[in-house]
């Protein structure tokens, strides 16, 4: 693993030159993805600024340059009507101002009218390397470049740590303001979301108090991310807590949790209608983020990032690494979130051909079990196994206990071994149903409908392209494998 000082990793970038080199290297990588939003070079983390706008979806990552490394970010934007085809429109913002001289770091979007508006954190440094992060906007020019606001709507508060970012605006009604959630620390390191509140998305912000979660009082070391959303009635609360280790997520100190419950913005409380649960059970799934303006009272979108902060992955040694996951419509379904691949998904999928235990490059596999009381026996799929049917990421279901148990110590690439290479996939009804999106380095498991999802990387090596169903519980299964179309272009666009 390349080891980068602070200056390689904070070097400026003045013009599309300096990576062409990069890209071309990078282009021709067998990882690259086919169907999945990737940077042109270096590094992509959290999706930004995820909004509908008119008629036109807007999504921007944090975006690392130089190579498979955290650094100074910049926000890479990319467009699309459907969510399922992507057009990279190039750097969507620069860190350019004293404000973010070290990165624009994660935000979010705002539509409203013809306007769009940008909010994310400026991560400022200073020559000794203190750091502080100032809460700053931008509004989209005819030219769609951003046009940053000359100072912050605010700065940090001295009563918390020095992590406080990651801007989350939304607009609340009944109440006719505005609030933004910014993912914080406290002094004594435990995980917090803060809150602004204006009338007016460009001015007037003032500090309104800490987000209370009753019973989350103490609940991991920083919030990242922070992000809500209103469906069928119900609030749904997500954020990224870090630092810490949770049950069932093995050595893992990064996760993505939602809770359902109700937000009372008079009084600031988030009160959950029961616990926490996983967005996702797999291995690399991060820092996800809800669309802003999609206007569906019983629909959200949400993106997530394929990777984790602290991680490394093997495309690091080709100076690239992360991709966006695919976006997910999510509903409340009997009270439960439900996740599925957007609507327009079906737009890159070829005929159905019998699962006949090949996978192709990109594909979705589709797996029904058995209809009745079956799988009341367990089975094992393996994915990327060798043509015996040796190796592979295997997903052994117990059906006593509907856990399944993801095992990628199989995989001839292996890496972040110390993170822990076997998960639980605890499920609430029994397993009928599986549909895996494989591209080329990741894979994303849809199951029972998307009651849970498991989304990981994968670097299958040249043999590991087939599957294996096989157990009990698995006689009489029906799968059905569609090749992926490619549906995002790997354009140098800077
Ligand atoms: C999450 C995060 C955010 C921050 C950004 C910097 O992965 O640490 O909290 O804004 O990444 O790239």
């Amino acid at each position: 693993m390349r080891t980068w000082t602070t200056e390689e990793r904070y070097r400026v970038l003045h013009s599309a030159d300096e990576i062409i080199g990069l890209h071309e290297k990078i282009v021709s990588s067998e990882y690259r993805q086919k169907f999945h939003v990737q940077p042109i070079t270096g590094l992509s983390s959290d999706p930004n600024g995820f909004v509908y706008h008119k008629g036109t979806w807007h999504l921007y990552y944090q975006y690392c340059p130089w190579g498979a490394v955290h650094g100074l970010k910049f926000w890479y934007h990319v467009t699309s009507t459907d969510l399922v085809h992507w057009t990279n429109a190039g750097i969507g913002m620069w860190p350019d101002t004293f404000f973010d001289n070290k990165g624009c770091h994660s935000g979010s979007a705002f539509s409203a009218g013809d306007d769009l508006y940008l909010f994310y954190t400026g991560n400022h440094r200073d020559e000794n390397w203190v750091r502080t992060p100032y809460t700053c906007a931008a509004k989209l020019g005819p030219d769609g470049k951003p046009v940053k606001l000359p100072e912050p709507l605010f700065g940090p508060r001295p009563d918390y740590s020095e992590h406080q970012r990651d801007p989350k605006i939304v607009y609340v009604p009944e109440q006719k303001k505005y609030f933004i959630f910014i993912g914080a620390q406290s002094m004594d390191k435990k995980g917090r979301a803060l809150i602004y509140t204006s009338e007016s998305l460009l001015e007037g912000w003032k500090f309104a108090g800490e987000l209370k979660v009753p019973g989350f009082e103490d609940f991991g070391g920083m919030w990242e991310c922070p992000c809500i959303v209103r469906i069928s009635g119900k609030d749904i609360l997500i954020f990224s807590p870090q630092y810490t280790k949770l049950p069932g997520r093995a050595e893992s100190t990064n996760h993505n949790i939602y809770m359902i419950g109700s937000m009372d913005y008079e009084t600031l409380t988030f009160t959950p209608d029961d616990t926490y649960h996983y967005l996702d059970f797999g291995f690399d799934f991060y820092a996800a983020q809800f669309a802003a303006n999609v206007n569906d009272p019983e629909m959200a979108v949400l993106i997530g990032w394929i990777g984790l902060p602290d991680n490394h992955y093997p495309t690091e040694e080709e100076d690239w690494e992360g991709s966006m996951s695919v976006p997910r419509e999510l509903r409340l379904v009997n009270g439960r979130l439900v996740q599925s691949p957007p609507a327009a998904f079906g737009r890159i999928l070829k005929d159905a051909v019998p699962g006949d235990g090949k996978l192709l490059k990109t594909c979705q596999v589709e797996i029904r079990l058995p209809e009745g009381e079956n799988p009341s026996e367990d089975f094992t799929l393996k994915l990327f196994t060798k043509a015996d049917g040796s190796g592979g990421m295997s997903f052994a279901y117990d059906a006593a206990s509907k856990i399944i148990t993801a095992d990628k110590t199989g995989m001839d690439l292996r890496y972040n071994q110390q993170v822990g290479e076997v998960l639980p996939v605890p499920l609430d009804d029994a397993l009928k149903k599986i549909r895996i999106l494989i591209d080329s380095c990741s894979a994303e498991l849809f199951l029972n409908d998307g009651a849970a999802t498991f989304t990981t990387h994968v670097y299958p090596t040249a043999g590991e392209h087939f599957y294996t169903l096989t157990g009990p519980g698995a006689a009489g299964a029906i799968v059905t494998v569609r090749e992926i179309l490619p549906s995002v272009k790997d354009d140098f666009v800077v």
